[in-house]
């Protein structure tokens, strides 16, 4: 007769683990921290992000605001000036995509709440909560927050096409400066990381038993695939490629850097 053992509950942070396991979380929880605090920062700024025919991609779209680049023109009289920051009201959508993603979630728990902190080391909690209580809940939205994230490629990739076309001597002229080509590359970052997001991919093909037969959405799924399984990597570089076209207009519109005008 053979007895198996039941699985030892740990004291948290006790594993036999002999690797660096807590270089990974602690790195998250700094690259994160520096991420929130500098966007925090920036979207509370009603000025600098923007220069010539660049818009930083934190502030886009520009529902209302003071840039000829508002949709609806300036604030309305009905909005205290004392609570309005254009970034702050489309902020909770691309935040709301990168806090359910699957990716981030896997991140964030070990990394913020250390819940686990990593696999096979101990937790501080012996009981499981499942995703019901506030906030987590939140995460059963991540399908819903990744239509809109969609739709915000296309905002991003149109105010990146706008970043060509500079003013002149009143006159319209197509030009690339350095700023262009970092737009681009952001929105192109961007849309790896939503296009190989997970709900995606179950959308376009995942659900199917079989996709013989279904050529497009074959197409789909596999390129869909292609992306998703580089979806980590992509987050952190679009993270940081949403956070460093910001900071790049912003030392450009404040004169500490010059922007070089490509042609
Ligand atoms: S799972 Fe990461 S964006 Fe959807």
């Amino acid at each position: 007769m053979t007895h198996s053992s039941l699985p030892v509950q740990r004291s948290f942070a006790e594993t036999l683990r002999r690797d660096l396991w807590w270089i990974s979380p602690l790195t998250v929880l700094i690259a994160f921290s520096t991420f929130l605090i500098y966007g925090t920062w920036s979207a509370l700024q009603n000025s600098g992000y923007t220069w010539g025919p660049y818009f930083s991609p934190f502030h886009a779209p520009e529902i209302w605001g003071p840039t000829e680049h508002a949709w609806f023109g300036p604030r309305p009289a009905w909005w205290p000036e004392i609570v309005f920051y254009p970034a702050l009201i489309i902020l909770p959508f691309p935040g709301l995509f990168r806090f359910t993603c699957y990716y981030y979630r896997g991140a964030y728990y070990k990394g913020f709440w250390a819940d686990p902190a990593a696999c096979a080391v101990g937790e501080a909690r012996k009981t499981y909560r499942g995703e019901r209580p506030f906030p987590n809940w939140l995460q059963n939205l991540h399908r819903y927050a990744m239509y809109i994230a969609l739709i915000f490629i296309v905002m991003l990739a149109w105010d990146a096409w706008k970043g060509f076309w500079w003013l002149d001597n009143g006159n319209l002229h197509f030009g690339v400066g350095v700023g262009t080509l970092i737009m681009w590359a952001n929105v192109a970052l961007i849309a790896s990381y939503t296009l190989g997001c997970h709900s995606l991919r179950h959308i376009v093909g995942g659900f199917k038993d079989r996709l013989t037969g279904q050529p497009i959405r074959a197409a789909c799924y596999t390129q869909c695939s292609r992306l998703n399984a580089r979806h980590g990597t992509l987050a952190k570089w679009s993270m940081f490629s949403v956070a460093f076209t910001d900071f790049y207009i912003r030392m450009v519109a404040g004169g500490y850097i010059t922007d070089w005008r490509l042609f």
